[in-house]
């Protein structure tokens, strides 16, 4: 089943289009990860799931039940970190966990220690909320998270204010909830990260998605072997190397092949053409990360044209 499915999603602030007939779809047990540049909307997405705010077209549907018709049913299954986590000033750590967890409807939740304890928070939880740190609340938000156990994880930049230690945890405790069957919808702009830990990715760009697809799908398209060599051997070129059953394509330009395969697969296509006989001037890989994708992605088209 869908975990989350929009339709036509759109928010209007008067005269700005937030978030444009937005379809967007998270898979249950997906780690989706929802990117785009500040303003793109991502957080106006997040805040229309779950109910805070509403769209002024479109729709939202959270396992199966539409968002505005079935909170109930449907709150109750996600656990969200978004912002400036709201906690009470006055009260500990420890203090404001035991009363978000009492106030959880009945079922299976993890201890207050257990969830603190995920997020290394236990020592400090002593501390009043007032006076954390800005990664500390984020960890406290995210222990909140975790106590609630829910099927369905909601970050808005889960990692934004953490030192690099606490990213590390968080990362890994995203992919061990992962690995858990859990379903994670997260924003973030760290991209190593999200190529680390996610398995589809939703990007957003001046309120639409531009892309929609598997991380490793993503990459996978767009990394090759390229071969340099003499303009006329080209067509040899592409002859030979498109019997390998390996290879999924291959585009000429000029002295250059661009061949769809797996990159590892570098040295066996050169060991190939030369066997053939074919003099080559340079194979090389094409390793593209996330973060290329996504920069060519939501790219200024005009400012690249001039
Ligand atoms: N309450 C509001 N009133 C008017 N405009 C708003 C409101 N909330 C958001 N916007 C505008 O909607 C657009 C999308 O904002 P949003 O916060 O969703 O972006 P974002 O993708 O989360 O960006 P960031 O990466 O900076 O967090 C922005 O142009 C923002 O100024
Ligand atoms: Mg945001």
């Amino acid at each position: 089943m869908e975990a989350i499915k929009t339709k036509g999603l759109t928010k209007r602030y008067k005269k700005l289009l937030a978030l444009n007939n937005v379809d967007l779809t998270v898979n249950e047990g997906d780690i989706y990860g929802f990117l785009g540049p500040n303003g793109a909307g991502k957080t106006t997405t997040i805040r229309l799931i779950l109910d805070l705010i509403s769209p002024t077209d479109g729709k939202v549907h959270v396992f199966g039940h539409r968002v505005a018709d079935g909170v109930a049913q449907v709150l109750p299954r996600i656990g969200s970190v978004l912002g400036n986590p709201a906690f009470y000033p006055h009260l500990s750590g420890r203090e404001n966990l035991n009363l978000f967890r009492d106030l959880l409807p009945k079922g299976d939740h993890m201890s207050v220690e257990e969830g603190l304890q995920l997020v290394n928070l236990r020592e400090k939880a002593g501390l009043k909320f007032s006076n954390f740190s800005a990664g500390m609340k984020r960890r406290l938000a995210l222990a909140s998270a975790y106590i609630k156990d829910p099927d369905l994880y909601i970050l808005d930049e889960p990692t934004n204010g953490l030192d690099p230690k606490g990213r590390v945890e968080v990362r890994d405790a995203i992919k061990n909830l992962g690995g858990r069957g859990k379903t994670i919808f997260l924003s973030s702009h760290l991209l190593n990260e999200v190529q680390e830990v996610c398995s589809r990715v939703g990007v957003l760009k001046d309120g639409r998605l531009i892309n929609e697809s598997h991380v490793s799908q993503l990459l996978r398209e767009t990394s090759g072997v390229i071969v340099t060599a003499a303009k006329e051997t080209m067509e040899r070129i592409s002859d030979v190397v498109s019997e390998l059953d390996y290879v999924n394509g291959v585009e000429i330009s000029d002295d250059r092949a661009f061949v769809d395969c797996p990159t590892d697969k570098s040295s066996q296509i050169l060991t190939t053409l030369a066997g053939e006989g074919i003099e080559v001037q340079e194979v090389e890989r094409k390793e593209r990360s996330l973060e290329d994708v996504f920069i060519e992605l939501t790219e200024d088209k005009e400012a690249h044209d001039e």
